[in-house]
């Protein structure tokens, strides 16, 4: 499957279930000054999530541009990049749980015609802030889920949010895909084995952060949900990275051009310069310039870590500059 037909294929599904699509939203978040970039498809919409009246209704989908720069030193290995779009639906006080999840196993198992075999779930184990999450492993169970594939877990692992330091928050249940293909998938879900890979996640927003760092009930219960779109389209084309599909490979070629190097021989630096020069890429397009400071500062970082790979794999000249035209050649289409 190629990257436009999942994109499409996810719009086209919440579209059909009631979902107004509404465009990817800036890298640079307009209501949020206590992150740098946007790094998840409610970001733009935290105001509507805390009850304002979104123009487009109460259901939304979309597909966002995001950057996260917290894994940067994971970025090389199979699934993790900094620049990444998000697949995302949303009810703004609407649907709860139960369609939420429904729809989620749809789109995998029917839409994408994912085998329950390959898949495995996870839930939020409960604390002093907020309880167990029975009701969304019951409505796995009865999709078909075996409790073996159910794992519950605590705050670190199954809950998202806020996205800055205060707002809209609460537990989530995630998704997994095992992506090995000559290995059949253990019939016991364990989370920390990483050839289980995180594809989704429905978060019910129910409660907000205050400046304190307690959390109070919200006014009105959202659903949240991101599905990782490279991650997605790899397991789908049967990789095992997310880095051998159509949303990196033109780069990797260009970067073996440039460099005389193949990347089989030389991945984690192929990886890190794609990546980083694709995130450079959205970031200039975003207005973004290089400085010492803030959001300038990373997008520096990322072209002189770029540049660094580049050096070591014994690129001479000043190569950043002819590998963008490999990005735009990619999502020009998508993001004019
Ligand atoms: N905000 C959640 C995430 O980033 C779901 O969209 O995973």
């Amino acid at each position: 499957m190629k990257s436009v037909e999942l994109r499409q294929k996810f719009l086209d599904f919440f579209e059909e279930k009631g979902h107004k699509i509404i465009p990817s939203a800036s890298l640079i978040p307009e209501n949020d000054p206590t992150v740098l970039f946007t790094t998840a498809g409610m970001h733009s919409l935290v105001p509507f999530l805390l009850g304002q009246k979104h123009p487009a209704g109460k259901r939304l989908t979309s597909v966002q541009k995001c950057i996260r720069t917290n894994d940067i030193d994971d970025v090389g290995d199979d699934v993790h990049s900094t620049f990444f779009e998000m697949l995302g639906n949303w009810s703004l006080g609407d649907y709860w749980k139960e369609d939420a999840i429904k729809w989620s196993f749809k789109f995998l198992t029917e839409e994408l015609n994912i085998p329950l075999e390959r898949l495995a779930v996870s839930c939020f184990a409960g604390d002093d802030d907020a309880s167990k999450d029975i009701e969304s492993a019951k409505i796995w169970q009865d999709l078909g889920i075996k409790k073996e594939r159910i794992k519950f877990l605590p705050k670190k692992d199954n809950w998202w949010g806020p996205a800055g330091k205060t707002g809209p928050c609460g537990p989530d249940t995630e998704m997994f895909y095992w992506k090995l293909n000559n290995v059949p998938a253990p019939e016991t879900f364990a989370a920390e084995d990483k050839n289980w890979v995180e594809i989704w996640n429905d978060v019910f927003m129910q409660y907000v952060k205050d400046e304190n760092g307690n959390y109070f009930e919200a006014k009105q219960k959202n659903v949240d949900t991101g599905m990782g779109l490279e991650r997605t389209l790899a397991v789908l084309n049967g990789k095992e990275n997310i880095y051998e599909t159509d949303l990196f490979l033109p780069i990797i070629e260009k970067i073996e051009e440039l460099s005389g190097k193949k990347y089989e021989e030389n991945q984690k630096a192929f990886r890190i310069i794609a990546d980083h020069i694709k995130a450079s890429t959205f970031l200039l397009a975003s207005e973004v310039e290089p400085s010492n400071l803030g959001r300038g500062y990373i997008l520096r970082r990322l072209i002189r870590r770029a540049v660094r790979h580049g050096k070591q794999l014994g690129i001479k000249e000043n190569f950043i500059a002819k590998i963008y035209p490999a990005v735009a050649e990619i999502y020009a289409d998508f993001y004019p």
